[in-house]
């Protein structure tokens, strides 16, 4: 049932990547327990604009748990409180009448903030391009469908490539480790025939492009599974550290 709630909002505001941010006091009243978090957020930006002042920007695009380019911290959690889900895909009725809510950009030192929200997520970008392809010609569509792979294979590779490059695996680490992102990026190729020709470069290169960004080592605290909006799991860093190991030789 449609409830409306009057909350208080403490949000980071950052002028640009060099300037100071600060946490900033703002009211959403009357917000419907059937909005989107981003439409409270849209909400409160009309009254921001109507008064003259600079709306809080963030990034957002497809509103649909598709993009990747949603994502904040909301009371600590990348995503905020739901599970399985981006922030565009999560609804006020998670939070109660008079709640105080914490909203911070994704932090980590690979992730410079551009302004208020709204982070640079190019090393994910300088990751992927390091070895997130494949080179090999599978043909039309007839033809890569005539390479044969096991069904638990195809599945596993399926899950990997559900990744959409959101950044709250980062965000939620103690390390902002990006092993991650990844693990699903090698893995996605790794399971697959396709993946062969650079097997062994792929998973050397990807991992310098991850340590040159300057995102940590992972500890194993699963923080980054727990928060993942595409619950990508975990056992893909175990085979990323396989396909390292293998690589060797
Ligand atoms: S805006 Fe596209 S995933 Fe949230």
């Amino acid at each position: 049932m449609e409830t409306t709630m009057n909350l208080k909002l403490l949000v980071w505001r950052q002028p640009g990547p060099d300037a100071p941010g600060k946490m900033e006091e703002y009211d959403a009243k009357e917000i419907s327990s059937d909005c989107s978090f981003l439409e409270m957020l849209d909400l409160v930006n009309e009254d921001l604009i109507k008064a003259g002042k600079q709306p809080i920007v963030f990034d957002n695009d497809c509103r649909e748990g598709i993009c990747g380019c949603c994502g904040m911290m909301v009371d600590g959690v990348a995503h905020g409180p739901d599970h399985g889900i981006t922030i565009c895909q999560l609804h006020m009725r998670h939070f109660h009448d008079g709640a105080t809510i914490v909203i911070e950009p994704f932090r980590s030192r690979a992730f410079a903030v551009i302004k208020d929200l709204v982070v640079d997520r190019t090393a994910f970008d300088m990751i992927q391009a390091a070895g997130g392809y494949v080179s090999f010609q599978t043909g039309s569509a007839q033809d890569a469908n005539a390479i044969l792979v096991p069904k638990e294979k195809a599945d596993l590779a399926m899950d990997a490539a559900a990744c959409i490059g959101c950044g709250a695996c980062v965000a939620q680490c103690k390390n902002a480790s990006a092993l991650l992102f990844t693990s699903a990026k090698v893995s996605q190729f790794a399971l697959l025939p396709q993946g062969d020709p650079e097997r062994k470069a792929r998973v050397k290169n990807m991992l310098a492009a991850h340590d040159a960004a300057g995102f940590g080592s992972c500890s194993n605290e699963g923080e980054c599974e727990a928060v993942c909006p595409k619950e990508i799991s975990i056992s893909n860093i175990a085979r990323l550290n396989r396909e390292l190991i293998r690589s060797n030789f």
